[in-house]
């Protein structure tokens, strides 16, 4: 029974969330909206508050103040296992992969982890897993490295192989923080495509940090505009690209 089309879904909420580190005011009062199914882009200059914002939405941190709903309840100060449970996945902007398993390995572990903590008592059936593994690398292209060791893939393929292990953990949504940093021009498209097929094949919402402006505009609904811990703007790219605050934050 898919949403009608046009009607929004809640899928993340935040109200007035403050994390401050000492004197520096890193998420200041942000309130902010994810709706089901969508691509939101968070974007803003070196230090406006964006990856903090992330480590609180994921649980790694907590707010000062303020509260954060995901699915419609309060999940205000859980801890990121309780998260990836409800089906929060995030990948970070420093990739999280075992590097002594192989690529396949780690998708195990990543089937292994979600698996074991909703059904503890399921006897479990390795060849499922397997299958289950395979299948994800499948869709991300990985396949055929299945045996190759992470420190044996091109730097792309590595966050490709990040974004594979988050999505093995079954998520309905996914937090990236800087995919595309340091990536070839061809990678960045790959990113790309795989960023809209979670979407639009997998049925999974996204939340993005994003420095390239040219992959927020292309992949996002909406983009959310932060500078110095608050939310400058927001909107469709084609208003947030017109809107003149957010030019003189990006230019000036
Ligand atoms: N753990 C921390 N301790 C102290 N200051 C921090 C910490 N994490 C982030 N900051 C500061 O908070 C501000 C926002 O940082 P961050 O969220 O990383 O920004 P962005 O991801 O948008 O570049 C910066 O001034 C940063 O130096
Ligand atoms: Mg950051």
């Amino acid at each position: 029974m898919g949403a009608v089309e046009g009607e929004r879904e809640e899928m993340l909420r935040t109200e007035g969330v403050k994390k401050h580190f000492g004197s520096v005011r890193a998420v200041d009062g942000v309130s902010m909206r994810v709706e089901r199914g969508e691509i939101v882009s968070l974007v803003g200059p070196n230090g406006a508050g964006k990856t903090t914002l992330l480590n609180l939405i994921s649980g790694l941190i907590r707010p000062d103040s303020g509260r954060i709903y995901f699915l419609g309840r309060d999940v205000t100060g859980m801890r990121p296992s309780q998260l990836v449970r409800m089906g929060m996945a995030r990948c970070f902007q420093i990739s999280n992969v075992f590097e002594n398993l192989t690529v396949l390995e780690n998708l195990l572990a990543a089937v292994h982890s979600i698996e074991g903590s909703i059904s503890p008592l399921r006897r479990y059936d390795e060849e499922e897993a397997v299958e289950k593994a395979v299948r994800v690398l499948r869709e991300f292209g990985l396949d055929g490295k299945a045996h190759l060791t992470p420190k044996e893939l091109s730097h792309g393929d590595r966050k490709l192989l990040d974004v594979a292990i988050a999505y093995a953990l079954r998520p309905k949504m996914i937090l990236l923080d800087e995919p595309t940093a340091a990536m070839s021009v061809g990678e960045k498209r790959t990113t790309v495509g795989v960023i809209k097929k979670l979407r639009d094949q997998l049925g999974v919402t996204v939340l993005l940090v994003e420095h390239d402006l040219d992959v927020v505009y292309e992949v996002s609904d909406r983009i959310i505009v932060m500078h110095q811990g608050t939310v400058l703007a927001e909107g469709r790219p084609e208003e947030v690209r017109e809107n003149p605050k957010v030019r003189e934050v990006y230019l000036g």
